[in-house]
């Protein structure tokens, strides 16, 4: 476990969900997870944004430039795969200072024990700052997978740990 308090951010990236946000079932349940490892999700952390690389960039630049409550970790769900409308790593891969690919080959790996289709998510993982941002796939099983793989030993703290 963490020895600091982890303040998370969830940002659910797709075309149905911003039209309706009652279809977002991947946000909601990484809320869950969190919630589960005493990661609190405040209600300004939660955002629904179309597959649109200047709206996901949008919402995540809110997060990074916000001095009052640092975020340590954005989560996204979505958008990730090889549909003509998946951008979510184009959008954040140049934001990024510092590429994680190690966390990158865990989501893969992991994934690759529950289905062969993990070939086909693009993850991306990286630091902006104090904050680290991962990109899960937007299934609920897939964020329920992909949690337990970076929740396995603590590894997910302890990166969040030593980059602040
Ligand atoms: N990873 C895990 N752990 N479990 C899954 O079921 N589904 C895959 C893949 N990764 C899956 C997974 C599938 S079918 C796709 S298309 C890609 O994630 C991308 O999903 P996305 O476009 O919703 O981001």
């Amino acid at each position: 476990a963490s020895t600091f308090q982890i303040s998370a951010a969830v940002l659910t990236v797709s075309d149905t969900a911003a039209k309706d946000k009652n279809a977002d079932g991947s946000g909601p349940t990484i809320q869950q997870i969190l919630s589960d490892h005493n990661i609190v999700v405040p209600e300004s952390n939660y955002a629904i944004v179309p597959d649109d690389v200047d709206a996901i960039q949008a919402a995540v630049k809110r997060w990074l430039e916000r001095t009052e409550s640092q975020v340590d970790w954005i989560i996204t769900t979505g958008g990730t795969g090889f549909g003509v409308r998946d951008v979510t790593p184009e959008a954040i891969e140049p934001l990024l200072e510092r590429q994680a690919p190690g966390l990158v080959h865990l989501l893969i790996s992991s994934s690759l024990k529950h289905t062969p289709r993990a070939v086909l998510a693009r993850p991306v993982v990286g630091t902006i700052g104090k904050t680290l941002i991962t990109t899960l796939p937007g299934s609920v099983k897939a964020v329920k997978e992909c949690l337990d793989a970076l929740f396995g030993g603590g590894i997910i703290q302890h990166a969040i740990d030593l980059n602040r």
